[in-house]
């Protein structure tokens, strides 16, 4: 067994043997199943419950990596489908304690568990106030590459670094206005992956991630930095420390050199990348940009693993792979490639990428079944809304039907499916990152055909878990 594979797999039981101890250590003084209601109403768990949660639910996202996934541990939760016991543990919740929000009876922490679809869209809606995304967790462990991102911002900061995000991503526009230059980038590093994968036989991650991270380099920093791969080392380490969050010491002497090489290239400007466009948005002094940069950085990955697993969605349904391949032949007349969009966002939601969206509670807040304190962490678990097999018809099936307006015409659905969180703290960068996985895929797939070579996903019942990692395509 391989180094990393054997430290995963010792993380993963460290991980649960630490909430064993914690929960044990809970139990002691409560009832193990003495369940109730908090003194303003709201229910509250019992230790067995939150146990339960924080092994099926809680321990699984940790030990795969918040920040930075741990492959070895991916493999594993995909072999166990543990994200599927997770939604299945989230609906045995909801179905004794109601729709909550649900408390956890932590002895160091206020925390609830978001069960009712109009909750998780209320706490959205109602970000950043009452309902702030700079959560505990994520100060911990975001801080460690991007104290001063927007993510981790409040008041008139969140404000100023919100503004200037939008106006840098085009939020606004499912075309960024410099996809003329963007796009042609996509081309050259969607004909160089292929080209790798000819070359030894097939595509695998190796060379889909490779050719992603250039792409990235190049579309945020310029062509100049598309080579920089010890920025790309520094980012991976830093990120490394970020999944160990309050546990790992910051590494403020790396930081300050990975932040000093945004700023270089933030300052050299080059046109045709976002480096060059930002450079005449107006900022002040609490803008900050190379500390929004890492967020972009950073999330991009989300893309590279969405995009691996739509081709593998693909493979799985040949007639949704028709019309992907009829929508690429016409991407130069209609490049917004709304098919390929879908296909995406199913495999967000299939597999969400930010499965824990978080938020704090700054103020008291009155819910129908009680009162919740200020200070109070709320959980909404992406797959348990998106899988819910006892609401959604669709659950463990790919559906691109789901999206065909509202990303477009900004249709309000009734149910929270929320790859990209939602409300004013939505994801400022998904049109961009749509844009441009969306057109990666449509140039691989337009005069090629890829056929996963190790793997069948059942079409009526997709897995729970998909490890991109281990994903192998045959190209012809
Ligand atoms: C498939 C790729 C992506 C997914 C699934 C994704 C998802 C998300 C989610 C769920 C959030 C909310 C997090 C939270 O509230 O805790 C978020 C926030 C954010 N994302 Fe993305 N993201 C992606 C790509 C990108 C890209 C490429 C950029 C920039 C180029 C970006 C920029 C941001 C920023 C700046 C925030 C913070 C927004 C705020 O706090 O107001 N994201 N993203």
């Amino acid at each position: 067994m391989s180094k990393t594979r054997k430290d995963s797999l010792f993380l993963a039981a460290g991980v649960l043997g630490a909430l064993g101890a914690f929960s044990a250590g809970l139990a002691i003084g409560r009832g193990l199943t003495k369940s109730g209601t908090t003194a303003t109403g709201l229910p509250r768990a019992s230790v067995l419950d939150t146990l339960a949660l924080g092994l099926d639910v809680f321990a699984p996202v940790v030990a795969q990596g918040v920040i930075i996934r741990r492959p070895a541990v991916v493999a594993l939760a995909d072999k166990l489908d543990l994200d599927r016991r997770a939604v299945q543990r989230m609906q045995k919740l909801r179905d004794k304690y109601g729709p909550g929000p649900l408390m956890l009876p932590l002895p160091i922490r206020k925390q609830a568990v978001v069960l009712d679809p109009r909750h998780a869209q209320r706490v959205l809606d109602g970000s950043p106030d009452p309902f702030s995304p700079a959560s505990t967790e994520k100060r911990g462990a975001l801080s460690h590459f991007e104290p001063k991102a927007v993510l981790l911002s409040e008041g008139a900061e969140r404000s100023e670094r919100r503004r200037f995000n939008e106006a840098a991503l085009d939020t606004a526009h499912p075309m960024h206005r410099m996809a003329a230059g963007f796009l042609p980038l996509v081309e050259e590093e969607a004909a160089r992956i292929l080209e790798a994968a000819r070359e030894q036989g097939r595509l695998d991650w190796d060379v889909w991630s490779q050719g992603w991270y250039r792409l990235v380099r190049r579309i945020v920093l310029g062509n100049g930095a598309a080579e920089d791969h010890e920025l790309q080392a520094m980012i991976t380490r830093l990120r490394g420390a970020a999944n160990w969050a309050g546990f790992h010491p910051t590494l403020r002497g790396k930081r300050e050199r990975f932040l000093e090489r945004i700023r270089m290239y933030l300052d050299r400007a080059e046109p045709g990348s976002l480096a060059g466009f930002m450079a005449q948005i107006p900022r002040n002094a609490l803008t900050v940009p190379e500390q929004q940069v890492p967020q972009w950085l950073f999330a991009f990955d989300a893309a590279v693993i969405a995009s691996f697993r739509a081709l593998a969605l693909l493979d799985s349904y040949p007639e949704h792979l028709q019309r992907a391949r009829e929508e690429s032949a016409g991407r130069a007349g209609k490049p917004q490639l709304p098919f390929l969009r879908a296909t995406v966002l199913e495999a967000l939601r299939l597999w969400p990428t930010t499965p824990m969206v978080l938020r704090q509670s700054r103020a008291p807040t009155q819910w129908e079944d009680g009162a919740m304190p200020a200070e109070t962490g709320l959980l909404v678990h992406a797959p348990f809304f998106h899988r819910d097999d006892a609401h959604l018809p669709y659950a463990d099936r790919f559906a691109p039907e789901l999206w065909r307006e509202d990303w477009e015409q900004g249709v309000k659905r009734d149910w929270p499916l929320i790859p990209f969180s939602d409300g004013p703290a939505i994801c400022p960068g998904r049109h961009l990152v749509l844009m441009t996985s969306s057109h990666l895929l449509a140039a691989l797939l337009e005069k090629h055909t890829l056929r996963l070579e190790n793997r069948r996903l059942d079409p009526a019942r997709l897995p729970g878990t998909l490890d991109n990692y281990g994903l192998r395509f045959a190209v012809s």
